[in-house]
This record gives C-alpha cells, structure tokens and sequence, in this order.
C-alpha cells in the first residue's frame, strides 16, 4: 500500500512519524488539522493501540476529532484539559523563525486557541511549505457572517498601508456556497504574495470588527520536524537552535493505511 502514496504523502507521513515520537505517556496532546496531521493522528493511534499509549487528545476539528475517535484516541475538550503539553499540527508556510501560515483547512481558529494553550507546539511538514517571505500562500482570516463584505472591504484598505504585496481579499467557497467554519464563520483568503512584516499585519488584521482571528503564528511554534519523500526527516528547534536530521523505513501496517 506504501507504494502507493506519492512522495509528498511519504514525506507527510515520515514527518508525523517521527513527531509522534515526542508524545509520551500521560500527555494531553492538541491534534492539528489537515493531510499531514490526519498522519500524525493515524500514528498516535497505532501506538495507543500495539504499545498502550495512553494520552488525551484535543482535536483542533470536528474531522480530526472524527479521526481521533475512530484510531482509538481518547478525545476530550479543551475546557476539560485547560492546558496541554504538546500540540503537533501541520501548517501550510514556515519561515527561518518557525513564523507560519495556517488555516488552508480552515480550522484556524481553533488550532491557534490550542496551539497556544501548550507548552510546546511542533509543526509537522513536508520540505515544500519552507518559505523565505510568507505570504505566497494566500493567507486565510476568519471572519463572521455578519456584514463580511463590510468586514472584506475594511481588510483590503487596512491592506494599503501594511509591508505586503497583493491586496486582493476573496471568500472561500464549498462549491456555490461559502465555506463555513466548525465556528459557523467564513474565511477570506487574502493573496499578499509576499508579507513583509507578519508581526505587525497579525495584530493589525485583528483590530478590525468582524475579523474573529488570522492564520498568522508568530512565536507559537516551537519545533518542525520536515519530511522528504525519501523518507528523511530533519528536525529543527528554534529554542535549541539545533537541527538533527534522520531516516524513517516505511513500515505497512494495517492501522496506518487502512481507507488511504
Ligand atoms: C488547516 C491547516 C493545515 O495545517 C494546513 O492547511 C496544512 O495542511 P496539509 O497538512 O493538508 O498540507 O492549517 O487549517
């Protein structure tokens, strides 16, 4: 079945493999949305069910809370855990300061609440989400549905005077509808191309009425672990300011790619 996932799947999957190897018994762990954390989350349950790992999951989505259920992971709320340990979740860009861009799953809301109610936050990623400049992934806030063209029009103009290229907001779509959150809220996705000051752009995207929060994570995360198709994985943290670097075999079990 290995043989079947293309190289960015392996990539993925050597990256959340070898992530899941920071989560230890015991731990409430924050469980990130997406290809790559739905990995991790397929891990995670294998080693709850063959080595009796025993930790609490906080899904970051209705899917990853589905998911979770469905491996084996015993899944509790974030009011019930108050705080966690470790949140390991994928993003869609990291720069050199492990600065992010998420929310291409549009779960942003609820992975920045949890990523920043743990201790430790890892991003797990294949080699081409590495940016130099964030930006040239759209960058998706949340916002409510209440006057949201209101909301739409006031982003681009605070846009005018922000460090970015582009300026051009859209609404995501669920085919002829618009996407709606796991909070009942829609997205624009705002095409910057290139975002010279995140810090600011960050607090200054979350002034504005109507706009419930940014996929921008500055200074949340702590680790990435990178996976390649070859099955290597690099690991660097940003506290340490270490980088390591290792091998995975794929290893076929049932659990891991049973329904892929
Ligand atoms: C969801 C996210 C995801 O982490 C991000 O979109 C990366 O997804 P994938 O692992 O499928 O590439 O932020 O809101």
């Amino acid at each position: 079945m290995t043989g079947e996932l293309s190289p960015i799947d392996k990539a993925k999957f050597v990256a959340a493999k070898r992530a899941a190897d920071f989560v230890e018994d015991g731990m409430r762990v924050g469980l990130g949305t997406g290809s790559t954390a739905a990995w991790l989350v397929r891990c995670l349950g294998e080693m709850v069910e063959q080595d009796g790992l025993k930790i609490r999951g906080v899904p970051t989505s209705t899917r990853t809370a589905e998911l979770a259920r469905e491996v084996g992971i015993e899944v509790i709320s974030l009011d019930e855990a108050r705080w966690l340990d470790l949140t390991i979740d994928g993003a869609d860009e990291f720069d050199a300061n492990l600065s992010l861009v998420k929310g291409g799953g549009g779960a942003l809301l609820q992975e920045k609440i949890v990523a920043t109610a743990s201790d430790q936050m890892i991003v797990i990623a294949d080699a081409a989400k590495e940016v130099e400049h964030l930006g040239s992934f759209p960058l998706p806030i949340e916002v409510i549905p209440f006057g949201w063209q209101t909301t739409q029009a006031l982003v681009e103009e605070t846009l005018v005077s922000m460090d970015v290229m582009g300026r051009q907001a859209s609404l995501r779509m669920n085919g002829e509808i618009p996407f709606i959150t796991d909070e009942g809220n829609h997205i624009l996705d705002l095409h910057l191309g290139r975002i010279g000051n995140a810090r600011q752009l960050a607090m200054v995207l979350n002034q504005i009425p109507g706009v419930v929060e940014n996929g921008l994570f500055i200074d949340i995360c702590d680790k990435v672990v990178i996976g390649y198709g070859d099955g290597r994985v690099e690991t660097r943290d940003i506290n340490e300011g270490t980088v390591s670097e290792d091998r995975l075999d794929f290893v076929e079990t049932d659990n891991l790619f049973r329904d892929i």
